[in-house]
């Protein structure tokens, strides 16, 4: 366990913002976690769990405690001849995951390749990429309620995932912290290769197996959304929304070649790149903050930047956005003040 006070969270939001952290706890095991939830700093303060902050704003240094799993290890907990069932430390990072499964040979995750973050993030998140969510794979979420050292496990069903979303964020935000995964992986190669272009890309590239496919989205990655070692970003700053028909229709009436997919009869999801790109914002810059050139849904940190410069840059686009075609975007990152 490892106990620090005003703890630099630089190396803990990709957005790259020099931020602190009054108390910050990191733990290597569940009963360390169960121990630093007794803690009377805990019960005294505002609480943050993060993984590597892929997918966090920082409006302020946090006057709290923040805790982070440092939970790690990969193990076979099941395996048969056609599948492996793995438990995955919510402290492990999601790429090294997914580059030791494709190794192995075990498919599943490998349209996953490359997206930042740490496993128990990822499972909570419901991250997704390329025709692949998470909750494809997932079986169990093993997880300790923040109230009393409860250890809970979260059969598939009970996780509620939807894109996006699971349980974790909506009814039981902020009382579980996640600390390991239970992920059931297909030892025959079965691929997801419908999105879009994804297999003419794949084998542009070579065989199609596992090794290429993960090669392959790891270059369309990298064409589009910037490193963000190099330039600070979290990735898709909004979720692409789901509108109505009607209001889809209306849209689509005046821009026919606009992207989307059917969602239901009565709703279609739109990406929010498009809309931010229509508005003007792809490429431009104000201050030390930005719109990416290569990807609109991704707001950058040039240097130096305060999150408040970035989330009045979020406030402007959502209110271009509105403006132009009535549709209100819900960011997926997450602020914290
Ligand atoms: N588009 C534009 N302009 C832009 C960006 C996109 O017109 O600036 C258009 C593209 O031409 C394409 C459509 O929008 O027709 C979709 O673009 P893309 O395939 O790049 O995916 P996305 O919808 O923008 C989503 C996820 C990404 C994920 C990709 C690939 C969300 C919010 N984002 O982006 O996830 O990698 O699909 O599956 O669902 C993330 O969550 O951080 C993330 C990067």
């Amino acid at each position: 366990m490892h106990f620090y006070q005003n703890h630099s969270l630089l190396n803990f939001n990709t957005f790259g913002l020099n931020v602190n952290a009054r108390h910050f706890f990191e733990f290597d095991s569940e009963n360390e976690l169960i121990e630093i939830l007794q803690h009377q700093l805990i019960k005294e303060n505002p609480l943050l769990v993060i993984g590597q902050g892929s997918n966090l704003l920082f409006l302020n240094d946090f006057d709290g405690v923040v805790l982070h799993s440092a939970i790690r290890g990969i193990q076979v907990i099941e395996e048969t001849e056609d599948a492996v069932i793995i438990k995955v430390g919510s402290g492990v990072i999601w790429d090294d995951l997914v580059e030791y499964c494709v190794k192995q040979g075990w498919s599943g995750i490998e349209n996953l390749s490359l997206i930042p973050g740490e496993t128990g993030a990822a499972a909570i998140q419901n991250i997704g990429a390329y025709g692949v969510e998470i909750k494809d794979v997932v079986q169990k979420v093993n997880a300790v309620r923040i109230a009393d050292g409860q250890r809970g496990a979260f059969e598939l069903e009970t996780c509620r995932y939807a894109y996006r979303e699971s349980v974790f964020k909506k009814e039981l935000k902020g009382q579980f912290i996640v600390t390991s995964v239970i992920i059931r992986l297909s030892k025959k190669t079965v691929f997801n290769l419908s999105y879009n272009h994804l297999e003419k890309e794949v084998l542009k590239n070579g065989a199609m197996n596992l090794e290429n496919i993960r090669n392959t989205i790891i270059q369309v990655r990298e064409s589009k959304l910037p490193d963000p070692k190099v330039l600070g970003n979290a990735g898709s700053f909004f979720m692409n929304p789901v509108v109505k028909r009607e209001r889809y229709k209306a849209v689509q009436l005046q821009y026919p070649d606009m992207p989307h997919y059917f969602v239901s009869e009565q709703e279609e999801k739109i990406p929010a790149g498009w809309l931010i790109e229509q508005c003007g914002w792809k490429g431009r810059t104000i201050g030390n903050v930005g719109v990416h050139a290569k990807q609109a849904l991704v707001l950058v940190n040039y240097g130096g930047a305060k999150g408040q410069e970035i989330a009045e840059l979020a406030a402007m686009i959502q209110q271009s956005v509105a403006d132009m075609f009535g549709i209100n975007l819900i960011p997926e990152v997450n602020f914290i003040s």
